[in-house]
């Protein structure tokens, strides 16, 4: 499955970055023995977007020039565990897996969040997703493109959370310390911490399209000093 603009905004970029994505059919034509192990306790959805992903991460890892490796992933933290020098991020979503992976550095960590372009989402969640920035921002759409932001939102702190999971302590990682702007093919994050937190971060880059019917959002922390695109 091809994903036009992901395709054009990774080879767009000052180092190498590769995805993959892995549907159902692709999954169902494997043997057992052509797959890793998995067992989440008995739930055969869970295994099923499980094994998506580590496909898809695999085929990722290939296109990259590394090893087609089965990538682990951390119990504690639940993360996929990269090989040294490398770096990624994996969402499924509806029988679909999506993975982004490169080398890092000079990319330190990713994320990436995959949604079917016409999932319905309840504008009340905009509550907890969004700030108060953002809700305002939403109040001046019309019904569906304020649905359509509602959901591109949520997938974009999904990514984010994926890209900072270890990097911004986890009590400051929250739906409401970021605000979204959306511009073109663009969005970008600018983080917002509590009166007196002694932590900042600078603004992040993140990128989004809708290719066959699916959503995705992708950003990624690049090591400080290195050319950006
Ligand atoms: C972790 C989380 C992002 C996963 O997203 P999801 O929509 O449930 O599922 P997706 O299919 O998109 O992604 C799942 C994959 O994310 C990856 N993942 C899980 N935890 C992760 C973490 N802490 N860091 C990085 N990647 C992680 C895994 O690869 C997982 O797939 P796997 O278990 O099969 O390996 C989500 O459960 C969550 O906690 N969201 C909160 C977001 C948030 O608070 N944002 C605030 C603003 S930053």
């Amino acid at each position: 499955m091809d994903f036009n603009s992901l395709s054009e905004l990774l080879l767009n970029q000052s180092c190498r970055i590769r995805y993959a994505t892995t549907s159902l059919h692709q999954l169902n034509n494997l043997t057992a023995e052509q797959l890793p192990e998995v067992n989440f306790g008995g739930s055969d959805k869970r295994n099923q977007e499980y094994l998506l992903g580590r496909l898809a991460t695999k085929d990722a890892l290939g296109l990259l020039g590394y090893p087609p490796t089965w990538v682990d992933r951390d119990s504690f933290t639940k993360s996929p565990v990269w090989p040294q020098g490398l770096a990624g991020s994996i969402s499924h979503s509806s029988g679909l897996a999506l993975a982004v992976v490169c080398e890092s550095p000079p990319i330190l960590g990713m994320g990436v969040d995959l949604e079917k372009a016409n999932r319905a989402i309840d504008l009340r969640v905009a509550k907890h997703v969004c700030t108060p920035e953002e809700s305002e921002d939403l109040h001046h759409l019309e019904q569906e493109k304020r649905t359509n932001r509602l959901l591109m939102t949520f997938s974009a702190k999904e990514s984010l959370y994926k890209c900072f999971f270890g990097k911004i302590p986890k009590a400051l990682l929250r739906f409401q310390n970021v605000t979204l702007n959306w511009e073109s093919n663009k969005w970008t994050a600018q983080w917002q911490f509590p009166p007196g937190t002694e932590f900042s971060i600078d603004t992040t880059v993140g990128y989004w399209g809708i290719d066959l019917n699916w959503l995705w959002t992708v950003c990624w922390r690049w090591q400080c000093g290195f050319f950006k695109k």
